[in-house]
């Protein structure tokens, strides 16, 4: 595959830094380049498949360079880092999320993997396609942290970092939206600005901006609390076969995971009862 995609002229080559998952990411000038893995031809396959679909605001695939790279185009705008500043915690924010995320599921609604797709994980995980609602209905994204948000005029205009996109539910994927952007976390590992929140009120208005189903409101809370288990089980098993991952489990991950899971219990109820209204 390498050197499907012609550079016109050598660039300079700035290094992109996320959470530090996916080493020698690069920007040069209008196109990013990242290594191959084993999933990268699949998530080319469905970026190609969500832009033939309608869908843009997601990088294009470009193809392979002459080193061998992932390229893929530059997404212009802000991508928000912890700790999340207050203006990215207003309600507006979430309800433009909601609606890009219902935009891109409508959008991959549409696509039947190839029968050799290879999907991404955390490491050391063993796979699994059980979803919420039984069946794997829709590619969903799977990793919307705030580093794989791009926002322009202060509100989410596009999803970059498909690392994770795989067959689920549409109410799995919402939930991981959620963990984030309610989010669906104890107070005491949110961003500051986040700490006081409503969230049954936060998870209503992306529920209704989305136009979630009165099905899809009914299982949410428990989706997101098998979602919040699996994170916390998947989390120490990389732990223990990725450094980066230990790092992650050793910071935070070890305490934060379990709070989740005792404060979905706790307040997932008023969640339920405040979407089901
Ligand atoms: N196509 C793109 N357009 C714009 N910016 C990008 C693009 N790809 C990556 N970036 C920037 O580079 C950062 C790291 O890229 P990416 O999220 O793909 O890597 P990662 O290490 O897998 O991150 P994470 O730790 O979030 O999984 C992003 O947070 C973003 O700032
Ligand atoms: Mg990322």
């Amino acid at each position: 595959m390498a050197g499907t995609y012609e550079d016109r002229g050598a660039g300079v080559e700035e290094a992109l830094a996320g959470d530090g998952v996916t080493q020698g990411i690069v920007r040069v000038a209008g196109t990013v380049r990242r290594p191959v893995r084993p999933f990268t031809a699949t998530v080319q396959a469905y970026l190609a498949h969500l832009r033939a679909a309608g869908f843009a605001d997601a990088p294009q695939p470009l193809g392979y360079d002459d080193q061998g790279r992932e390229v893929l185009s530059f997404v212009p705008g802000d991508v928000p880092r912890e700790p999340l500043t207050e203006d990215t915690a207003r309600e507006e924010v979430l309800v433009e999320l909601a609606r890009l995320v219902r935009r891109l599921h409508d959008a991959a609604q549409g696509w039947t993997p190839p029968g050799d797709a290879v999907w991404g994980g955390t490491p050391g995980r063993r796979n699994t396609n059980a979803t919420s609602d039984g069946e794997p209905q829709v590619v969903g994204h799977r990793d919307y942290c705030p580093g794989n948000v791009v926002f322009r005029g202060g509100l989410p205009a596009a999803l970059i970092d498909f690392d994770l996109a795989k067959p689920t539910s549409r109410v799995d994927d919402l939930a991981n939206a959620l963990y984030y952007w309610a989010p669906l976390l104890d107070p005491l590992d949110r961003s500051p600005a986040y700490a006081d929140l409503d969230v049954p009120r936060r998870v209503a208005l992306f529920a209704d901006a989305y136009g979630m189903t009165g099905r899809q409101r009914e299982v949410l809370v428990p989706a997101a609390a098998r979602m919040i288990g699996r994170f916390h089980v998947n989390m120490r098993a990389a732990a223990e076969v990725d450094p980066v991952f230990r790092r992650f489990w050793d910071e935070g991950a070890k305490d934060r995971l379990p709070r989740a899971e005792a404060w979905i219990h706790e307040h997932g109820p008023a969640i339920t009862a405040r979407l089901v209204a």
